[in-house]
């Protein structure tokens, strides 16, 4: 039995109510199909329901992605996947059955005449293996049941189109075919722009079809039309290709691959496709005096050519999918400790998070891969396109202290490497490392988006955590200098913030502001330990009685004068905000802020609670999904926990979405403000992040900087390499370990 079918039928799937087919847990608002990167990220919108047949996959940004599939039974063919029109032949659609969405797991299952269909999409998260994680490929799986008790002879097919290599129709194309272990087709743009993009796509790099090269395999290439046609005709393909090089909305070329099942009676072998954008280099980074690093995707340090990666890929199908349901466990185990709809909201978020970084490595002066140079690179989707967004990294965070603490030193790194250089002109934290993705290139005109207070704060918090999370100490004794320096900065300027923004930019700049301030108090004290940890004892006493001074002041002027709630800025009573700033002491485990003041806050937000969950602050009716977790896991009493995440789970299942995963909705309709597939989701992990996180106390260990006690092989949190073992190396009460099957 496919493992998700025994989840299916073990769990109460979710209905709704318009839906005529069974969704579990729920129908999202769009499905992860190929979502493994910033230029892989293939969807299927739903609104109230779309079948896989039903829409074509979109790029994340709504542009349309050819992703067509058809199966033939029995000499009738019938489209699975997307909305193929063939004029010239005649088929019809397999009507679904069932859609089921796990962390790395997309299934749909079809009725095609007397077989059944599974179509799996799988988009391996392995976050213990940081160069698998840097493979730019998916899976699809497709396997054949007899729904009838007879045989039936099947056949399936699949193509892609050009459209997964351009933001631009009208550019040109070329393609090739390779024949050997695999079957494969490569297509690109006939003219490569290094580093550009057009709509958010990349005009750099390959997209991949390919399938091992096992019986019963046809290819062909050429206009969408006609290679279609000659599946659902025949059943199979010509194995031809077609070399006339045109642009991608040219009659349309496609890159079919088909296989024949043969005769099924039970269940069918399972077909394997590849799926895949593979780009080098990937990034460019600002090094010292002002020169470009080229880096590399870390997978290339073991792979030389993309048809090694392909193979070896394709030949691990087996292992990952056991890996992947291993890890689709372990996280609805963990996330059911809290609630049946946080383990739904979690998993909705997996593929999401981690589709936004990608895995890097450099060469060094003899062009040798140097596998210690680990850098991971975040796209800020949506909002900007800007590279590594200090406070994009930070409400992503949970998801990265709960599979690998590991994966957030490496997003840090090259914020940390380059303000060490003394490029940045500013006192403050950058707040990105780059305007356009992929181009780290820095702002050494210091002309960033200025958010002082909000990333200084997001620097020392996320760098305490990650010392907490693995012991590593590393990162203070590197760049100790530069962390004292913000602090410098949040002594002056955190207690009583100017007119600024803060990460909610879309909300306007204020004064004042008080979940800001607490920010930048809770990274004061944060030092504090930090400077314990470096043997400053003296530094690191001050800015601990600077930071409790300063949350007894910040009481004063921030809570209203009735005492029933924080206000959004001070000395403004009817104003409150959510002050999931407060998440990070608890994190921290730093004690800074009162019990009274959490009490507080968890009696006032029932009160404010609108229908899809509780407004960013008293200026909109939108609200975030990240900071409603943060504040939902710092809430002293589990009934307005829970408040939170039901409205959160409403808003993502109420069928009235059509985009990935949008973190700015209306708090009045469940309907997107705006933004969509940001990384930021990973911060719905935050009540997950609470548990696993301080496991070491810090606070009294002065042993000074010695030992850097961790290394990335063994730094995962969430270990699923030996799946069918225990799994996991955690300290706490919520990571239960989870065996598989
Ligand atoms: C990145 O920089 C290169 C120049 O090095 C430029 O050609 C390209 O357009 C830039 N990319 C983006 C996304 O702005
Ligand atoms: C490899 O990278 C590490 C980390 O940045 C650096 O310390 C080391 O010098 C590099 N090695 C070479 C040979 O460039
Ligand atoms: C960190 O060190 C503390 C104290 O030695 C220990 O209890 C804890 O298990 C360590 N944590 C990790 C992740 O190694
Ligand atoms: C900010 O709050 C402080 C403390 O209450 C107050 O003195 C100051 O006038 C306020 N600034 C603004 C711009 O409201
Ligand atoms: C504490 O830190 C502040 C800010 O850096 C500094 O002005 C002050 O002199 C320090 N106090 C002590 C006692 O070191
Ligand atoms: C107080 O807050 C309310 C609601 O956010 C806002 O409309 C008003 O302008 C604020 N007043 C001041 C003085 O900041
Ligand atoms: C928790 O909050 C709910 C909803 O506001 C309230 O009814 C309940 O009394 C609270 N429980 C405790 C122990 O405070
Ligand atoms: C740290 O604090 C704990 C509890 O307060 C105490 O038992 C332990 O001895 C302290 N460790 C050091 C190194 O001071
Ligand atoms: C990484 O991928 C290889 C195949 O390339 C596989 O053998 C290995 O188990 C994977 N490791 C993890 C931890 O997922």
């Amino acid at each position: 039995m496919h493992p998700l079918a025994l989840a299916a039928a073990l769990s109460l799937p979710a209905l709704a109510s318009a839906l005529s087919w069974t969704a579990t847990p729920f129908s999202p608002p769009s499905y992860p199909l190929a979502v493994r990167s910033p230029y892989l990220s293939a969807w299927l919108p739903q609104g109230s329901g779309t079948a896989l047949n039903g829409a074509w996959p979109e790029f994340w940004t709504g542009a349309i992605l050819g992703w067509a599939g058809f199966v033939n039974v029995d000499g009738s063919s019938y489209s699975f996947l997307g909305t193929p029109a063939v004029p010239s032949a005649t088929f019809q659609q397999a009507t679904q059955k069932s859609a089921e969405f796990t962390s790395t797991q997309s299934v749909f299952v079809l009725t095609a005449g007397g077989i059944d269909l599974t179509v799996s999409f799988l988009s391996p998260v392995e976050p213990s293996d940081l160069l698998n994680q840097s493979i730019p490929f998916s899976y699809m799986a497709l396997s054949a049941a007899s729904n009838d008790g007879s045989s039936h002879t099947v056949s399936v097919y699949s193509d892609i189109s050009a459209e997964w290599v351009s933001g631009d129709d009208s550019l040109t194309v070329d393609w090739s075919t390779t024949t050997g272990d695999l079957i494969f087709h490569q297509v690109q743009l006939a003219a490569q722009a290094e580093y550009s993009e057009i709509d958010d796509r990349i005009q750099q790099g390959s997209g991949y079809y390919a399938t091992l090269n096992t019986d019963g395999v046809t290819y062909q290439t050429g206009e969408d039309t006609v290679v279609r046609a000659q599946f659902i005709s025949n059943g199979e393909l010509a194995n031809t290709e077609d070399t006339n090089f045109r642009a991608v909305s040219d009659d349309w070329p496609v890159f079919a691959l088909a296989h024949d099942l043969g005769t099924v009676s039970g269940t069918s072998d399972t077909v394997v496709y590849a799926v895949g954008h593979v780009r080098d280099p990937a990034i460019q980074y600002i090094i010292a005096d002002d020169q470009l690093q080229p880096r590399n995707l870390y997978f290339w340090s073991q792979f030389s050519t993309v048809n090694d990666l392909l193979s070896t890929f394709l030949g691990d199908y087996e292992g990952a999918l056991v890996r992947a349901t291993a890890f689709d466990a372990q996280v609805k185990s963990d996330a059911s400790s809290i609630s049946s709809d946080y383990a739904d909201w979690v998993a909705l978020a997996v593929r999401q998070a981690f589709g936004a970084i990608e895995f890097t490595v450099s060469k060094d002066s003899s062009g040798n891969f140097n596998t210690s140079d680990i850098m991971v690179f975040m796209k800020e989707i949506s909002s900007d396109g800007n590279v590594n967004t200090v406070d994009v990294i930070f409400p992503s965070w949970s998801i990265f202290l709960y599979t690998n603490p590991e994966i957030g030193k490496y997003l840090l790194l090259p914020l940390f490497e380059y303000q060490a250089t003394g490029q940045y002109p500013n006192g403050w934290s950058i707040h990105d490392m780059g305007s356009n993705y992929p181009n780290a290139t820095g702002h050494n005109d210091g002309d960033d988006e200025p958010m002082p207070v909000e990333e200084s704060g997001n620097m020392l918090i996320m760098t305490l955590s990650y010392v907490q999370a693995t012991n590593d100490t590393s990162l203070i004794a590197d760049y100790y200098k530069l962390l004292d320096q913000w602090t410098q900065y949040l002594i002056a300027d955190s207690l009583i913030p100017a007119n600024q923004i803060s990460t909610d930019d879309f909300a306007g700049s204020l004064a004042n502001q008080t979940n800001l301030a607490i920010k930048g108090i809770i990274g004061i004290r944060a030092m504090g330990e930090m400077a314990s940890l470096a043997g400053n004892s003296e530094e690191s006493s001050n800015y601990t009685s600077i930071a409790s001074s300063y949350v007894t002041q910040w009481q004063g002027f921030a809570t209203s004068s009735d005492g029933k709630h924080l206000t959004l800025n001070y000395n403004n009573d009817s104003s409150w905000s959510l002050t999931y700033n407060m998440w990070a002491d608890k994190l921290l485990k730093l004690d800074l802020i009162p019990d009274s003041v959490y009490e507080m806050q968890t009696a006032w937000y029932p009160t404010v609670d609108a229908e899809y969950g509780v407004p960013l602050d008293t200026r909109h009716t939108y609200t975030k999904t990240d900071w409603q977790t943060l504040t939902a896991g710092i809430m002293t009493n589990t009934t307005v926990r829970d408040m939170f995440i039901s409205a959160l789970h409403a808003y993502a299942s109420d069928g009235e979405n059509n985009v990935p995963l949008s973190d700015l909705y209306y708090t009045t309709n469940g309907d997107v403000y705006e933004f969509q597939a940001r990384p930021v989701v990973g911060g719905h992990f935050a009540l997950l992040a609470l548990q696993s996180a301080g496991s070491s106390s810090v606070s009294n260990a002065t042993g000074g900087i010695s030992s850097h006690s961790i290394d990335a092989s063994s730094g995962s949190r969430l270990d699923v390499r030996h799946a069918g073992a225990v799994l996991g190396v955690v300290c706490c009460t919520a990571m239960a370990f989870a065996t598989i099957l």
